[in-house]
């Protein structure tokens, strides 16, 4: 997969893709990245990418015509149509469904906005979605853009080892949190490690971490739990949670 980001800040992009899983993922050739900086398209001796909003009002407005450049410039790097997303808060707020979607695609760009935001016409004219990272106003798109990078880096195929296979994540296909994790000791001043995982019955070690699964998703993230759409066994493992069963743990 290819990813072009365009960002006044290219070398907080370079960082970002440099460590880490989606180093890897570059490493082993299964995602290229590039940054392209508006700058590099701007005019004149100040090489200027933004200006005042027309109307008043405070803060800076990204001109049309560097960012339409520098997406022209990363679209025309490589044959195959990109995907052009605008990262900011008023987009639709990204979920691991839509980072399925995006990862399951050949490319893409990235547009990150600075300053009170992007002239309106451009992303008419070049944009095809607004993706939110949350319900909160960071000062530029490029957090954002590092956290769609790596969550769909790390589905691409070869880029996880089997160790940390995605699958079993929070919001895997089953939508769920993930259950609690323990490692040595068994004994420490802070707890002990439940007897479950210590028992080597693997049937009752996985129906304990669904449970926990469905418990913590309950309990942290109801609106995630639609209980209708699950199974009886399921429903059965989520009542002895709620209903205090030792078994259940002690968690939360
Ligand atoms: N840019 C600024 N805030 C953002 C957010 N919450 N999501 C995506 N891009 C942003």
């Amino acid at each position: 997969m290819r990813i072009d980001v365009v960002s006044l800040f290219p070398e907080f992009i370079a960082q970002c893709a440099a460590v880490g899983v989606v180093g890897r993922a570059r490493e082993r050739g299964l995602l290229t990245l590039q940054a392209w900086n508006p700058r590099d398209h701007a005019e004149g001796n100040y090489r200027r990418v933004d200006d005042r909003p027309f109307g008043g009002g405070p803060g800076m407005v990204m001109l049309i015509d560097p960012l339409r450049a520098a997406i022209q410039a990363a679209r025309a790097a490589d044959p195959r149509p990109a995907r052009v997303i605008y990262m900011s808060p008023q987009g639709r707020p990204l979920t691991q469904a839509r980072v399925r979607e995006l990862a399951a695609r050949e490319r893409m760009i990235l547009l990150c906005g600075r300053y009170e935001g992007v002239d309106e016409r451009l992303l008419q004219a070049e944009v095809d979605e607004e993706l939110s990272i949350g319900d909160y106003v960071l000062s530029g798109g490029e957090l954002a853009a590092a956290v769609v990078v790596d969550a769909v880096a790390r589905l691409q195929d070869g880029v996880l080892n089997d160790a940390e296979s995605a699958t079993q994540d929070s919001f895997g296909d089953d939508g769920l949190l993930d259950c609690p994790h323990y490692t040595r000791p068994v004994e420490h001043a802070l707890g002990k490690v439940p007897d479950v995982l210590l028992s080597g019955n693997h049937a009752e070690i996985a129906k304990w971490r669904r449970q926990q699964a469905l418990g913590r998703t309950w309990r942290r993230r109801p609106d995630l739990l639609d209980a209708s759409a699950l199974g009886k066994a399921d429903r059965r493992l989520l009542e002895a949670y709620r209903a205090g069963d030792p078994a259940s743990g002690t968690d939360d």
